[in-house]
């Protein structure tokens, strides 16, 4: 096995005795390797897992695991830790950061392989399920209890519940349902030496001295592997409904957040935001159905508001009457609302919105920045991003198009999206670090959501100062001293 360094550390790739090792731990169908003498994968078959979500991240790992069981994995990890081989945990790949992918050719170790749900209670919603388990199978599981799980992403026909908790996903339902920092009760994990800690707890309080589960949600595999996650899911709405509303101008967004969550009050769910261009390049490549030409004429931006309550008429009650005072207002915030009628219509809006990060990826490459700053500045953030690469002569014909802003309005997180042809370096050189001096003048966030992975991890330090990166890696040395868990990932 070849030695590499990542920093100061020396780590070694995975050779032949290794893969005869691991063919002691998992059945041939769990290994795909193109290493001599016997492969069993070819590259292409290593592709899709050495390639992260945006095409941006290409590692070259020659060993793929994908392990059945805790146990398994710790074997594994054990093997690895002696031998002092790189491990990088990957769930649904869907990450946008190049975290889940290798740097070099370290160990790539897939969970897919581990998608049983352990267990469900219907009175108390606890459940808890493998890390493998995809997110929207959780959901189907749980529907038949009138459960919901309480996260919900675009990604959840692909990302996994161990990925989700390694990024902190954040997503539609954070307004109603809180961080997994809240709703995540428990942790299976195995430590980088192959230690099970079992902290699989279902109990909602348990104040027995430090809770260490925590330090491994966002911790983006780099301290242990997260095999079994034990969550509270909330009880499904009686009622839900969405409305789009389109707004003249970006400066109406404020106010108009305001009167909605005072209006609406308990029954909101979701706020939504995206400007005129992400809702363009939505329908221009088929996520939901267009709104009328009417209705979306002179439209600036866009929010959608969803609502979940106990009472149907209750809440169409509410946003019928919301709808009427924002229009009659004397100088109203919006233009129109589209208000959905059906089942049919509520998911066709809902895809607009959950589209946009598909289309983005559909009209070119995406620079994608996910950052925390006030919402008066979301506009501003955007613009003066689409100014920047205008005076560098890096906007395309069609810019409107090119420079685009979305996000979680109600938790104040942009998504700032750039569509390019290529990924390149001149691009790159003007975005960064550009954007993120920008986001330190409002005191914002490199990353609110989305993690740090390998794409922010020089950039920390925009949003953490030097004491809180200090303490970082003395625990990151704490659980890995040797380094082994995602090398090169948030941490340099
Ligand atoms: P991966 O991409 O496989 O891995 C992500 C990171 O977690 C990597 O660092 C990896 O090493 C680590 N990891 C994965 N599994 C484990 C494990 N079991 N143990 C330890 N570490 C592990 N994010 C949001 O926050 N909000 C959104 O609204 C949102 N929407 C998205 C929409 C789309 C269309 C896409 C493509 C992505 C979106 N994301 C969003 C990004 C988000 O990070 C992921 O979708 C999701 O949380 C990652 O899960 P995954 O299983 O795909 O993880
Ligand atoms: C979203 O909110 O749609 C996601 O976080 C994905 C993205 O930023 O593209
Ligand atoms: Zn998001």
């Amino acid at each position: 096995a070849r030695l590499y360094s990542e920093g100061v550390r020396q780590l070694n790739t995975v050779g032949e005795e290794d893969l005869a090792h691991f063919a002691k731990i998992l059945p041939e169908s769990c290994i795909l390797s193109t290493l001599p003498p016997k492969p069993t994968a070819t590259n292409d078959e290593l592709a899709p897992y050495n390639t992260d979500w945006m095409g941006k991240y290409v590692g070259q790992a020659s060993t793929v695991l994908k392990p059945k069981t805790t146990q398994q994995v710790s074997e594994i990890v054990k093997w690895c830790w002696e031998r002092r081989i790189g491990i990088v945990p990957q769930g649904g790949n869907t990450g946008l950061v190049g975290g889940g992918v290798p740097l070099k050719d370290e160990l790539l170790l897939n969970l897919g392989g581990m998608n049983k749900v352990r267990s469900f209670d219907p009175v108390s919603g606890v459940l808890v399920a493998d890390a493998g388990c995809i997110l929207e199978a959780l959901s189907e599981h749980i529907a038949p209890h009138h459960h919901i799980m309480p996260l919900d992403l675009g990604a959840k026909g692909s990302c996994m519940i161990g990925g989700n908790v390694a990024t902190n996903a954040g997503g539609l339902r954070l307004l109603r349902y809180g961080s997994l920092h809240g709703t995540v009760l428990g942790l299976e994990v195995v430590l980088p030496d192959g230690t099970i800690l079992n902290q699989l707890s279902t109990l909602r309080k348990d104040n027995t001295g430090y809770d260490l589960k925590q330090l491994f949600i966002g911790s983006e595999g780099t301290l242990g592997i997260i095999t079994g996650v034990s969550i509270l899911t909330a009880a499904e709405p009686q009622a839900t409904n969405n409305i789009i509303l389109a707004l003249p101008s970006f400066d109406n967004v404020q106010p108009l957040y305001t009167k909605v969550k005072r209006h609406l009050s308990e029954i909101m769910s979701a706020f939504e935001y995206f400007d005129r261009a992400s809702y363009d390049l939505a329908i221009k490549h088929g996520h939901g159905k267009a709104l009328s030409a009417e209705d979306v004429e002179g439209a600036e931006c866009f929010v959608l508001v969803e609502t979940s309550g106990g009472k149907r008429e209750h809440d169409e009650q509410k946003l019928d009457e919301l709808l009427e005072t924002l229009m009659e207002a004397e100088e109203p915030l919006i233009n129109t609302g589209v208000l959905s009628s059906s089942p049919a219509q509520f998911a066709s809006l809902w895809a607009i919105r959950e589209g946009i990060t598909e289309s983005i990826s559909k009209e070119g490459k995406p620079y994608k920045y996910d950052l925390s700053v006030p919402i008066h500045a979301f506009k501003d953030v955007v613009d003066i991003t689409r100014e920047h690469l205008r005076s560098k002569g890096l906007l395309r014909e069609d810019a409107v198009k090119q420079v685009m802003g979305f996000g979680h309005i109600g938790d104040g997180n942009l998504h700032l999206n750039i569509v390019a042809d290529r990924f390149t370096p001149e691009i790159q050189a003007a975005l960064e670090p550009f954007i993120y001096e920008l986001v330190a003048s409002y005191k914002g966030s490199v990353s609110a959501e989305h993690g740090v992975g390998v794409m922010k991890a020089h950039a920390l330090h925009y949003s953490k100062d030097a004491t809180s990166r200090a303490l970082m890696k003395r625990i990151k040395d704490l659980f890995d001293e040797r380094g082994i868990m995602n090398p090169g990932k948030v941490l340099e």
